[in-house]
């Protein structure tokens, strides 16, 4: 939890006061309780704390602690730097058993003290549900942050989206088998219960039969869980005003189906709803901030198990548009759902655009790392904002090419199209992505591949402890309010 108030007051169990290289340079400290006027001065005389990056020092005044935090040379601090140190000091030893923390910022500037909100909600996120606490160890334990800043509406929203990115991950991070379609149906329609403005369309097997989401059906065929295309409608805009369509793959576990996937590869694997989880994310942000859009919120969900029942490599599957897709990989499920999805949405709802949101493919992994999302785009000026909004948001994208005679790259002996890019293991990011454009009929779009940014498998990663991460949340918000 967060609250704003100013000035500071020195009268919780500890305040961490962010100081900068000039500051120590020129003696020109925020207020600091009389008692410990001496002590600091004395640290800076013997140049113990020269406020380098990241540089803790603590120092004891009455029955509180008071921590220095250094942020180095202000104009070399970037905003991700500066989320970084905080999570680091919020997390540190000092702080183990503190409950109530206050927190100055070297810079009251609206940038930073953003910044600051979301290293204290997302960077001291901790996925612990199953974790039998330890009395001894409270680091990661729920803290009252107290940030001395006057209160702002901005602030307030930038802590609501923080909410959202965090319900994200714990959708990511709960087993599998707790969080499944039906999980999500639930959790989607606790959000939306009693606002206006809002409706919803379920499609579970029955329904996909009766519509001919044969793609998205035989990619759930040897799973015991319902598949589900979850769509809710959200009428913020004008009444004849367009929609942007946020359409998530939600795959509550990939097995890799028949081409099962190997040690190594599979055991993260629930991980493969972050799609559906980001726009349930987005969603309770739209709620939360009111934005003033038209936007279809869709997860597409299903479950790539093994099983006699499983569908097949080599296997011809006609899916909700008439195309036939020939399967060259049972792995490959992600671009059969969401194709399907997108076939339906863009017919039925008919949005002005669209964006797709799934961990896609591994290839996005080795071409970007873990930082950068990848987008690819057919539309210029919807790739455009989503950058800009990538980019003030610290939740990253890198652009990947789309062009016609990637074409070539899924075509078929045996039918229209197929879920396997040739040459094989060449560029399996932008022919995953060219599947997917086969399907959406023209209307402008953007796929963000978030399979290496929305979960972290063992070390901390920017500001982002072990789990999920929450990727495209910050950034999706941030392109529904402002554009
Ligand atoms: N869900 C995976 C992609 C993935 C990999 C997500 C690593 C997160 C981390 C996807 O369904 C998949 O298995 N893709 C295959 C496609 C291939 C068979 C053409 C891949 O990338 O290997
Ligand atoms: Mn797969
Ligand atoms: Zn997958």
């Amino acid at each position: 939890m967060i609250s704003f108030r100013h000035p500071a007051k020195f009268d919780k169990e500890a305040t961490l006061i962010l100081i900068d290289k000039d500051q120590v340079k020129n003696r020109n400290f925020p207020v600091i309780p009389k008692a410990l006027k001496e002590s600091v001065r004395h640290v800076l005389d013997a140049g113990q704390f020269a406020a380098d990056n990241g540089q803790l020092f603590p120092l004891i005044n009455g029955k509180q602690v008071v921590l220095l935090v250094g942020v180095g040379k202000k104009s070399d601090l970037s905003t991700t730097a500066l989320r970084l140190t905080l999570r680091g000091a919020l997390l540190s030893s000092y702080l183990k058993k503190v409950k109530d923390v206050e927190i100055i910022v070297h810079d009251p500037k609206d940038d930073v003290i953003k910044a600051a909100i979301e290293a204290a909600l997302i960077g001291t996120y901790a996925w612990e549900k199953y974790k039998t606490p330890d009395k001894n160890d409270t680091t990661t334990a729920k803290k009252h942050i107290f940030l001395a800043a006057a209160p702002k509406r901005e602030y307030a929203e930038t802590a609501a989206i923080c909410e959202g990115v965090n319900l994200t991950r714990d959708l990511i991070n709960d087993n599998a088998d707790t969080v499944t379609s039906t999980y999500f149906e639930k959790t989607l329609r606790g959000l939306v219960k009693g606002e206006k403005n809002i409706s919803l369309e379920v499609l579970d097997k029955k329904e996909m039969e009766k519509c001919g989401l044969g793609l998205h059906l035989a990619v759930n065929q040897g799973s015991k869980k319902e598949p589900k295309l979850i769509i809710v409608r959200y009428k913020g805009g004008s009444k004849d005003g367009d929609y942007t369509a946020l359409i998530g793959k939600g795959m509550t576990y990939d097995t890799g189906g028949l081409n099962l996937k190997p040690t190594g590869h599979i055991e993260t694997m629930r991980q493969d709803m972050s799609g559906a989880a980001a726009v349930v994310g987005t969603l309770k942000n739209a709620l939360a901030l009111n934005i003033k859009k038209n936007i279809i919120f869709a997860c597409v969900m299903a479950e790539n198990a093994i099983d006699a029942l499983s569908y097949k490599p080599g296997d011809v599957i006609r899916g909700y548009s008439g195309k036939t897709v020939e399967i060259g990989n049972t792995d490959a499920e992600g671009r059969l759902v969401l194709a399907d999805a997108m076939s339906y949405i863009i017919k039925n709802y008919k949005p002005a655009r669209v964006i797709d949101i799934a961990t896609l493919t591994g290839a996005c992994v080795v071409a970007l790392g873990h930082d950068y999302t990848g987008l690819v785009a057919s539309d210029d000026k919807l790739a455009q904002k989503l950058s800009q909004a990538a980019e003030v948001t610290d939740d990253r994208l890198w652009r990947l090419p789309i062009y016609p005679e990637l074409k070539d790259s899924v075509k078929s002996r045996i039918a229209d199209i197929r879920n396997t890019g040739f040459p094989k293991g060449a560029g399996g990011t932008i022919t995953a992505a060219e599947f997917l454009r086969q399907f959406t009929e023209g209307t402008p779009w953007a796929h963000l591949d978030i399979a290496g940014t929305a979960f972290v498998d063992g070390k901390q990663r920017m500001y982002f402890g072990h789990g999920a991460t929450g990727a495209s949340v910050r950034l999706l918000t941030h392109y529904l309010m402002n554009n």
